[in-house]
């Protein structure tokens, strides 16, 4: 084939895709707005797209790099001269790292053969939870006080034993978008000797820009340890690239894997992947060159001011309201008890008039249930169109309210009830993912009954379940490259 054919029936294969740009979806993408950065970060990606970011050594363009976005991280976040960073492929990575460089010292001291500890709000991105998973610690459940949903201090002290590894505060958090109480957590984890990471992947690039942060909650603030920035988010560079800050090179260390126990090259990888994309880091790189500070400065104040005209136009509409306060550019909405509007239903009426809004499932927690909600990711492209937005969220909710709730099955339910997730078979899954109406790997237009099926499930069945669908998406296609 040609080339121009091969793009274009590329391109085609997007028809089904959300918009990425625009700033009618919500979630998963971060659009400036301004074309020119698009642009500019496709072609740094082009001149290093064969680069590998494996040995800076062989490629000291990637060291001058990396260095240039830890560098610009840390002056942003409150680093010091003792302050070391990794550029990582995303915040999952930063995540996954954060957690194994605590592991790492918590090991290093004699543990008498304990298992490790994970102090994790319940409000914490998942891949917290991933991280443990894949690092062998316990998950401890910190409860959230359930109308501000940050942290609660009490649950946090009550906790910091000697098998605590790690503390996790959020900077944002992506569920509510509020920022968790991070001077007074990190100060009980530094008195317990124990690490505090703030997980600022979506929060990083937009709070230092603004006026009206309550508290601070980077490096400077005592205790914490380490940080984690996402420069494909609020950086607006492409999908790839995140950083990790240490608050010294000890720590930096603990997370980093180096063999020379094998008869090829001497191994030494700062991230989990051996060759590594230089494309993003280089695109982030032009990105920071092209906006700095001031570019910076202008996209997070106009999305802060969007968010702060949103959540004022949502609390107006009758059976909505914003949950907590949101501190940066994440609104997440609920219903107004007790007869408000199904935000599952609304998600779906929203759909309908071109825009994502996340769906986040009700959650049981000590300290108080926390309500379902919908997640708007707010950013420089949603800036202009938030009159539009607040007119479709008002018809939206009109039409929502006039919907019958979304109920799950109760036979599938107490069918789900007896269920033990672990013995189920992948063809036992696609049967019941068939019963509930989402077999062969289709969702149907209308998620709100999906949604509530997926929140009534015990938790470990959903989760099944949930791997169930993508392995129906993810099928090999029956002709490739004839
Ligand atoms: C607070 C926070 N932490 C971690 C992550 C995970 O980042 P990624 O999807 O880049 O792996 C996200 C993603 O939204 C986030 O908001």
């Amino acid at each position: 084939m040609n080339p121009p054919d091969v793009l274009a029936e590329l391109i085609a294969l997007q028809a089904g895709d959300v918009p990425t740009h625009g700033g009618a979806t919500m979630a998963y993408v971060y659009d400036s707005g301004h074309a020119g950065v698009d642009e500019l970060a496709a072609a740094a990606q082009a001149a290093y797209q064969w680069t590998n970011a494996l040995d800076p050594t062989v490629f000291p363009s990637v060291a001058r790099i990396e260095n240039d976005l830890v560098g610009a991280a840390a002056a942003l976040l409150g680093g010091n001269a003792g302050t070391v960073g990794t550029v990582t492929s995303g915040g999952t990575e930063s995540c996954l790292l954060a957690v194994l460089a605590a592991r790492e010292r918590w090991r290093a001291r004699d543990r008498g053969g304990d298992r490790p500890r994970l102090l994790l709000p319940v409000t914490a991105h998942a891949a917290f939870r991933k991280a443990a998973h894949l690092f062998d610690l316990e998950v401890v459940d910190l409860p959230v006080d359930p109308v501000s949903c940050r942290v609660l201090p009490a649950a946090v002290s009550a906790e910091l034993d000697d098998r605590a590894a790690l503390v996790v505060v959020s900077a944002p958090s992506y569920p509510h978008g509020v920022l968790d109480p991070v001077g007074e957590v990190a100060a009980l984890a530094a008195a317990a000797g124990v690490p505090c990471h703030v997980d600022a992947c979506i929060g990083g690039w937009v709070l230092p820009f603004l006026d009206d942060v309550p508290e601070p909650f980077d490096l400077s603030v005592p205790g914490v340890t380490s940080l984690s920035v996402d420069l494909h988010k609020y950086g607006y560079a492409p999908k790839g690239v995140s950083v990790l800050l240490s608050a010294d090179a000890e720590l930096r260390h603990a997370h980093w894997f180096s063999t020379a126990g094998w008869p090829g090259y001497p191994v030494v990888n700062p991230t989990l992947a051996g060759t590594r994309p230089a494309g993003p880091m280089a695109a982030a790189w032009a990105v920071q060159r092209e906006l700095g500070t001031d570019g910076y400065r202008q996209l997070a104040r106009s999305a802060r001011a969007a968010t702060v005209a949103l959540a004022e136009g949502i609390s107006a509409l009758p059976g909505l309201r914003v949950v907590g306060r949101p501190v940066s550019t994440l609104v997440a909405v609920a219903e107004e008890a007790p007869d408000g509007v199904d935000v599952l239903n609304l998600a779906d009426e929203m759909t309908a008039r071109g825009w994502l809004l996340q769906p986040q499932p009700p959650f049981d927690q000590p300290g108080g249930a926390l309500a379902a909600t919908l997640h708007l990711t707010v950013t420089g492209a949603t800036a202009g169109r938030v009159e539009a937005l607040l007119a479709d969220l008002a018809d939206a909710a009109r039409a929502a309210a006039a919907l019958p709730r979304p109920q799950a099955d109760p036979e599938l339910v107490s069918a789900a009830a007896t269920i033990d997730p672990s013995a189920l078979t992948v063809a036992e899954v696609e049967g019941l993912l068939e019963l509930a109406g989402v077999g062969g790997g289709r969702l149907p237009e209308r998620m709100a009954p999906v949604h509530a099926l997926v929140a009534a499930l015990p938790r470990p069945v959903a989760e099944r379940l949930l791997a169930g669908v993508l392995g129906q998406v993810y099928r090999p296609s029956t002709v490739v490259g004839s």
